[in-house]
């Protein structure tokens, strides 16, 4: 299928830029796809000859990039020379939660997005579709459009013209490359319909017409918080429910599947866990609740606050419930925590249940040793604003106390063990769920637990290894 886009410019080489322009240019090779950023390191990591190095770790993205790297997908700094030459710009730069000011706490920061488009207004020629691609506030494509409109006021920019789109993206982390190669749906917001169709043909290459939808340009917006909105409060649902369970002598996950083989309910998304992170669900949330409280819908905005509100007390909900079998302390006691990624099959850390559990256990003065398959410990100590303290390795008889609050990283999970009272599984990596627990155990202090926040390893396994296992949502045991 021949599109008439031939040269695209995506702003913002991160977690969504990447992956996605890895896809079109793979699927589109007559188009020439230039990903440009403003951060010089990240575009050097992405054009790095050693794979292992790309700054984004997603399964099958290392081949692709091998594939059309240099052919027909280029990374750079040049934001000026690339925005000039495109048909077709995607905007995928990094929307966080305001820190001050109006809306503190709850709506995004658009500065980012407002740079770009003034980029776009500044160095554009002729005709150009600018898209939205980060999750974005409802209405944004309205300051985007202001932007680009007000440049073509200007009488050396008579030639401009612009349409703005609005098309989200679904990817999940860890799954991103299968979730853009086989989209449950593309959606498309937009006024001008040879615009929405010049998109169309871009998707059109790999996707089923049928899965492509079109929606006005807010319905499209709006349509991707919800999405979030809804998966991020059946998360909240269920483990709210799990507390239930382990208060009643319920298991979660048998209700989860009761519940689940209800076809208006469904099974997906249902696994009780330490609480949502990721950098979309509680961002997306929050802008809910602020655009509700904006327009005055106080109860609505209430409502999805309460899912935010309950993904936090359940955190420190589970440290309060390892202090308390932990005999009612945990300072001065080795705790090692299995997982800091968000989830598993990513090194994402942003918005992890880890962070605020750490966090927690810290404060309670308890020594904590970290491990994660990816996640580099240079990350683990700006979210935790505070430095490793690589003498906890150095602890013999348990001496734990001289490092009251103090973190290390360690690669190796026997080694981490080693005199530890607890061991905290917060990510579902596959390798936890298969941990030789007998060789686990005669290294860990008696009484020794496991704490099973993901519900991965084995009940048997662990008890025969004379280890105590609290499973989250599980109250026929627990
Ligand atoms: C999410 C959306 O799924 C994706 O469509 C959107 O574009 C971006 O936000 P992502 O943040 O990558 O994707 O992760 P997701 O797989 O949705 O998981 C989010 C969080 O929920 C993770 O912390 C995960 O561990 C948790 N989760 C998910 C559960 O605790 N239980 C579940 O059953 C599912
Ligand atoms: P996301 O998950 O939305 O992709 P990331 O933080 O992973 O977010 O990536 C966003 C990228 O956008 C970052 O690499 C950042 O440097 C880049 N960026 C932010 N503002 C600009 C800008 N004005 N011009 C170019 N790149 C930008």
């Amino acid at each position: 299928m021949s599109s008439l886009i031939k040269n695209i410019c995506c702003i913002g080489a991160g977690y969504v830029g990447g992956p996605t322009m890895a896809v079109i240019a793979d699927k589109c090779p007559e188009i020439l796809v230039n990903v440009v950023d403003i951060n010089e390191e990240r575009i050097n990591l992405w054009n790095s000859l050693n794979l292992d190095l790309l700054p984004i770790y997603e399964p099958g993205l290392d081949n692709l990039i091998k594939k059309r790297r240099n052919k027909n997908l280029f990374f750079s700094t040049k934001l000026e020379d690339n925005i000039s030459k495109a048909d077709m710009i995607f905007i995928s730069v990094n929307t966080p939660t305001k820190k001050k000011g109006v809306g503190a706490g709850k709506a995004s920061d658009l500065k980012w997005v407002e740079a770009c488009a003034r980029q776009v207004a500044k160095y554009s020629k002729g005709y150009t579709i600018v898209v939205e691609k980060s999750t974005l506030p409802v209405k944004t494509a309205e300051v985007i459009k202001t932007i680009l409109e007000a440049s073509q006021l200007s009488p050396d920019d008579k030639e401009k013209k612009f349409d703005v789109l609005s098309n989200p993206e679904f990817l999940a982390e860890g799954t991103a490359i299968k979730d853009l190669e086989y989209p449950d749906r593309v959606l498309i917001g937009g006024e001008n319909k040879k615009a929405i169709n010049s998109l169309t043909d871009i998707y059109k290459n790999w996707v089923p017409i049928n899965k492509i939808l079109h929606t006005n340009i807010w319905s499209s917006e709006l349509a991707k918080i919800t999405a979030n909105a809804f998966l991020a409060q059946r998360i909240s649902s269920i483990n709210s429910i799990g507390a239930i369970c382990e208060a009643t002598g319920a298991d979660v996950r048998e209700v989860a599947r009761a519940i689940g083989s209800d076809s208006r309910i469904g099974s997906k998304f249902l696994d009780a866990g330490p609480g949502f992170g990721g950098s979309c669900f509680k961002k997306d949330i929050l802008n809910l609740v602020y655009l509700s409280n904006y327009f005055g819908l106080n109860e609505v905005a209430n409502f999805w606050e309460g899912v935010v509100l309950l993904n936090k007390w359940h955190q420190h909900r589970i440290t309060r419930l390892i202090i308390k079998k932990l005999l009612g302390t945990v300072t001065g006691k080795k705790i090692c925590i299995l997982g800091f990624a968000f989830k598993a099959n990513t090194n994402d850390t942003r918005e992890s249940a880890s962070i605020n559990i750490c966090k927690d256990l810290l404060e309670e003065g308890a020594v904590l040793q970290i491990h994660d398959p990816k996640v580099d410990p240079k990350q683990i100590e700006v979210n935790l604003g505070k430095k490793e303290n690589k003498k906890i390795k150095e602890i013999k008889d348990q001496n734990y106390f001289q490092l009251e609050g103090q973190w290390s990283f360690e690669k190796d999970i026997t080694i981490s063990s080693d005199g530890a009272d607890a061991i905290v599984v917060l990510t579902e990596w596959d390798e936890y769920s298969k941990i030789n627990w007998f060789a686990i155990s005669k290294k860990m202090r008696k009484p020794s637990w496991v704490f099973d926040v993901r519900s991965i390893v084995s009940r048997t396994k662990v008890l025969e290894a004379n280890i105590n296992l609290w499973k989250i949502g599980d109250g026929t045991n627990n």
